[in-house]
């Protein structure tokens, strides 16, 4: 029993009308519904991310997980402190929801995965003693690049109260693997089996919150190509491009309408076996980037955390 998968993340926002913009923007396509906006990468049929309006302000609503063997699986997180929920309004009870020991709801489902994207060109370099691009440009003209469209979600960051007691919950519980982490500041955790080096990652805040989704592009270059356009766009906040440390992927994030944060990513790693793979405990200077600009002020920054100690729930 075990988590296999991230399938989506759903936020309760005021207004979709700037949700839609922002993530069509981003590549995505919406699907409108009245006050909810369910959001696909091209060509895939399940949604990644949905948006529920009419909410007093932006807020996590849950995380939904591919699981196998749910009984089980929910045996262990009961026993762990996740306390059973009823399905939220307007949801099936199709899978098991869950609140996490610090409230985090948790939607798991057994389902299938969705089909992995089809292979695209191998990003090849020139590098000192290895010529693998000859009688050729890496890069073409603008005008011959399309939009910039996520193949697929990749990985959510949430904030947790407690990073340890994330960890051991999510390791012991839902049976995940931790891949790396920074002290009791970030941690990031895997599937046991072929999985991106992290799918779930924990930041330390006060309060549970939603802090970015990752969308998997074709390159490092498309990662540059739409975070600038994207950015272009919104004129809010952005950090790339830049590389982690922690998972190696080249990264471009652009602030979303509510202060949380959209992540284009390039060249994860991967563990295809968490058993063969040691996790590093990084000091903090390595905890958002081996190279980049500044990090914005409020990149970490949890607004739902100072809205709820403004106004408890
Ligand atoms: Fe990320």
């Amino acid at each position: 029993m075990a988590i296999v998968g991230v399938l989506s993340v759903a936020l309760e926002i005021p207004d979709i009308t700037p949700g839609v913009k922002f993530y069509t923007d981003a590549g995505l396509e919406a699907e409108v519904d009245g006050h909810r906006v369910r959001f696909h990468c091209r060509g895939q049929a399940r949604a990644c991310l949905e948006l529920l309006g009419g909410a007093p302000r932006k807020r996590l609503h849950h995380v939904r997980l591919r699981a196998e063997r749910l009984p089980a699986l929910r045996s262990a997180a009961l026993a762990g402190g996740a306390t059973e929920m009823p399905p939220p309004e307007g949801f099936d009870s199709e899978g098991l929801w869950l609140r996490d020991p610090h409230g985090m709801c948790l939607h798991l489902v057994e389902a299938e995965p969705d089909p992995p994207p089809p292979p695209e060109s191998v990003f090849v370099i020139n590098s000192p003693g290895h010529i693998v691009r000859t009688r050729r440009s890496a890069i073409l003209p603008k005008k011959a690049y399309g939009l910039v469209s996520p193949r697929r979600l990749g990985h959510v960051l949430v904030f947790t109260p407690d990073v340890d007691a994330s960890i051991a919950f999510y390791t012991r519980c839902l049976g995940m693997g931790l891949a790396d982490r920074a002290q009791n500041v970030i941690a990031f955790l895997c599937c046991r089996r072929d999985s991106d080096h992290h799918v779930v990652a924990f930041a330390k805040s006060p309060g549970v919150g939603f802090h970015h989704a990752s969308f998997q592009v074709g390159d490092p270059d498309e990662v540059g190509r739409g975070g600038r356009r994207l950015h272009e766009l919104t004129g809010k906040g952005d950090w790339g491009v830049g590389r982690h440390t922690i998972g190696s992927n080249f990264f471009h994030y652009i602030q979303d309408p509510w202060g949380s944060w959209f992540e284009y990513y390039s060249d994860m790693d991967f563990i295809d076996d968490h058993a063969l793979w040691s996790p590093t405990n990084y000091d903090l200077e390595d905890s958002l980037a081996s190279w980049g600009p500044a990090v914005p002020h409020d990149f970490v920054h949890n607004y739902e955390a100072e809205r709820d100690s403004a106004s408890p729930r």
